[in-house]
C-alpha cells in the first residue's frame, strides 16, 4: 500500500481536483485499488460536490479507533465518489475536522501502512505548521505538491520544499497551468522534481467537480491523458523507492 498525500502552499490550486483525478484514473492506469481520503483542516468539500451524504465520514471512522482498520473497516466509512471511487470525506467544518483528523493520524497512517491491495490518495489541503494532516504527511510514500505557476506562489513554494525535504519526505511537483512562469523554473527553484503539468482549463474543473465518466470520449480528453500519465509517473516512483532504483523519470 502507498500513501500518496497532495497539498499545496498558498491559495487554493487545484488539490482537491486533482486527488479526485487522480484518485478515478489510478485504477485503470496501475491494475491497483484506490481510496481517496479527504484530510484538509480546512474542512471537506467533496460531500458537497459529489453530492453525497454527511456520514460515513472521517468521523464514524474515528469511532472505531480502537480496532485494527482493515480494508473492510476503511470501505465502510467511505461512500463512493462519481459512482467508482471510495472517498472518506471529511466534515464540512474545518473545526469539526481538524478535532477529528488531529488525534487520528497517525494511527491512520500507520494501519494504512498494513493494508497490502489498496493504494490511497489523501487531500491534506493547504501545509501548515500544526496540521491535523501532519503524521499523514510525515508518513507518507510521496508527498506531492501543487502551485499554480506565479510568482507569488514562488516563495512560499520553496520555503516549503526545504521544510520537507528537511524532514526527509519524497517530494514532488505539479503545476496547474503553464504561465505565466514556466513550471520547469519552479521545479529548479524549489529543487523538486517537475511531475507534470495539469492543463488550467475551465472544463478541467468542471469535470472533476462532477465526476469523470469513464467512456472512450472523455478517456481521449488531454485531462485524462494528463491524468493517466502522472499516475504513471507517481507509480513509477513508488515503485523504484520500494526496489531502491534510481526513480528516473520513465
Ligand atoms: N486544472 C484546473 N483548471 C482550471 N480551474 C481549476 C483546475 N483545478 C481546479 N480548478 C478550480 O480552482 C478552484 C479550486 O480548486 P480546488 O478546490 O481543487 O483547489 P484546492 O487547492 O483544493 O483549494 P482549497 O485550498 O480551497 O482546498 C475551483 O474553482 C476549481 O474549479
Ligand atoms: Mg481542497
Amino acid at each position: 500500500m502507498s500513501i500518496i498525500a497532495v497539498g499545496s502552499v498558498k491559495a487554493s490550486p487545484g488539490v482537491t481536483s486533482l486527488s479526485v483525478g487522480l484518485g478515478l484514473t489510478w485504477e485503470s492506469t496501475t491494475g491497483r485499488r484506490a481510496v481517496l481520503i479527504e484530510a484538509d483542516g480546512d474542512g471537506g468539500v467533496l460531500a458537497a460536490r459529489f453530492g453525497l451524504a454527511s456520514s460515513p465520514s472521517l468521523v464514524e471512522l474515528s469511532g472505531i479507533a480502537r480496532h485494527e482498520l482493515t480494508i473492510i473497516r476503511l470501505q465502510k466509512n467511505c461512500q463512493l465518489l462519481a459512482g467508482q471511487l471510495p472517498a472518506l470525506v471529511a466534515p464540512g467544518c474545518g473545526e469539526s475536522t481538524t478535532l477529528v483528523l488531529a488525534p487520528l493520524a497517525g494511527r491512520l497512517a500507520a494501519d494504512l501502512g498494513g493494508l497490502d491491495d489498496i493504494d490511497v490518495v489523501v487531500d491534506v489541503g493547504r501545509l501548515r505548521p500544526h496540521s491535523p494532516a501532519a503524521e499523514l504527511i510525515k508518513q507518507c510514500d510521496l508527498l506531492v505538491l501543487v502551485a499554480r505557476p506565479h510568482f507569488d506562489q514562488l516563495v512560499p513554494l520553496v520555503h516549503q520544499a526545504r521544510k520537507v525535504t528537511a524532514h526527509d519526505i519524497p517530494t514532488a511537483l505539479v503545476c496547474v497551468g503553464d504561465r505565466p512562469y514556466p513550471p520547469t523554473e519552479m521545479a529548479k527553484a524549489s529543487q523538486l522534481d517537475l511531475l507534470g503539468v495539469m492543463a488550467h482549463e475551465p472544463r478541467v474543473a468542471q469535470a472533476l467537480a462532477g465526476g469523470l465518466p469513464a467512456n472512450q470520449r472523455h478517456r481521449r480528453l488531454l485531462m485524462w491523458r494528463t491524468l493517466t500519465e502522472l499516475v504513471h509517473r507517481i507509480h513509477y516512483r513508488l515503485q523504484a523507492a520500494a526496489t531502491g532504483l534510481a526513480a528516473v523519470q520513465p
